[in-house]
């Protein structure tokens, strides 16, 4: 029996009928599939491609404003991606460029609270901001400017993350 030429025959219209059903079954799972590959590739973005000296920049370097009030903290909280899937607890902002900040990596070393010896310290000025209340998307904080003793790890003469 050949399906392809006896297009009468119902038995050779049901084979063909669920070998469509199978052929749109395939298409189906492959959208899906693509769809939560996209999906996935979308979700990670925010930290796709950015290196970690990029991330503390973002984060903890603002060479352009003062801060020191609340204000502030909601405002760049929210403008530095720190408030997408949660309101982030605690953040530092240091208010000095980016050469008197990589010059603090150049600074001898010291422990620090992981245990590990790539922590250098120096006084700069900031902004800390605490998360008083809110929930993703608004998040109030209470900020504070100070000039005070900070202390961040470096790798490759670079700041890659802040300690305290
Ligand atoms: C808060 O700080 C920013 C940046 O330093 C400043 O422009 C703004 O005027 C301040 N706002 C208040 C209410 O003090």
């Amino acid at each position: 029996m050949n399906c392809f030429v006896s297009f009468h025959d119902e038995t050779c219209l049901a084979v063909g009928t669920s070998k469509a059903v199978i052929g749109l079954q395939k298409t189906l799972s492959l959208l899906l599939l693509s769809l939560l590959t996209l999906l996935g590739l979308g979700l990670v973005q925010p930290s796709y491609g950015e290196t970690r000296y990029k991330k503390f920049q973002r984060q903890h370097v603002d060479s352009t404003e003062k801060g020191g009030n609340s204000s502030y903290c909601k405002k760049m909280m929210q403008e530095r991606g720190m408030t997408k899937s949660r309101c982030k607890q605690f953040n530092t902002f240091i208010h000095e460029d980016i050469g008197t900040i990589k010059n603090i990596c150049k600074t001898p070393k010291i422990p620090c609270k992981n245990g590990k010896m790539n922590c250098h310290e120096g006084e700069v000025r900031v902004t800390d901001c605490r998360l008083i209340a809110g929930s993703r998307g608004n998040c109030r904080y209470q900020g504070r400017g100070s000039s005070r003793r900070v202390v961040i790890a470096c790798k490759g003469k670079l700041p890659v993350h802040f300690d305290k």
